[in-house]
């Protein structure tokens, strides 16, 4: 089997659109409806929305507190769109840090958990990012198992890379299968 994967030059937000439509191309080819995208402000998550209409969505923001306090990130022009047009946003744990993170920020060292992510962050942070949405999606009860569905993610803002992937619940971690990469930015 040959498939095509776009490598971007530089991570980072400004590979959103082609990204986006990377992901079109490649949901039409595969008749893949579910996709799952990390977007903190939601910007994202409406670009594709807009750009696939017909697709099923979950737009996933970081938890509460993230970056202090006890606020969400999310923008609330574009929460309300999405809200809008029925796609869901998934706010919670992150998969892959954890209460994990609590205790590295307060003894040092690093759980296992951030030595996996820290791994997946060898392709790129994205990479990561699709991973753990995935499983957080897929423990929320939001995507299934046992198809493949799309998972896309950035580097801090907008997105660069997209996995299409089975997806797993946290305790069957390692049953999730990155089954291609669409693309990504080249760490
Ligand atoms: C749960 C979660 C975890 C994330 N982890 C990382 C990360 O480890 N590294 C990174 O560069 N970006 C991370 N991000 C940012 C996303 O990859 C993406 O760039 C961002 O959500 C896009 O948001 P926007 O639509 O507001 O631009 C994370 C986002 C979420 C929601």
């Amino acid at each position: 089997m040959e498939k095509k994967i776009e490598y971007f030059e530089t991570p980072g937000g400004e590979n959103t659109e082609r990204l986006i439509e990377l992901v079109k191309e490649r949901s039409e080819e595969l008749g893949i409806k579910t996709m799952v995208m990390a977007s903190v402000s939601g910007e994202s998550s409406l670009k594709l929305a807009k750009a696939v209409p017909d697709a099923k969505i979950i737009s996933v923001t970081h938890h509460a507190g993230f970056r202090g306090g006890d606020e969400l990130e999310l923008n609330p022009e574009f929460q309300e769109e999405l809200e809008k047009r029925g796609i869901p946003i998934y706010v919670g744990t992150h998969a892959l840090s954890g209460v994990g993170r609590g205790i590295s920020n307060k003894f040092g060292g690093a759980t296992p958990v951030e030595v996996i992510a820290e791994t997946l962050r060898m392709f790129s942070q994205g990479v990561k990012v699709c991973v753990e949405i995935s499983i957080m999606a897929a423990d929320a009860g939001l995507i299934p198992t046992d198809e493949e569905i799309i998972a896309i993610g950035g580097t801090a803002r907008g997105v660069d890379s997209a996995l299409v992937l089975k997806s797993a619940h946290m305790n069957n971690f390692f049953e999730l299968r990155i089954r291609e990469i669409i693309a990504m930015s080249r760490p």
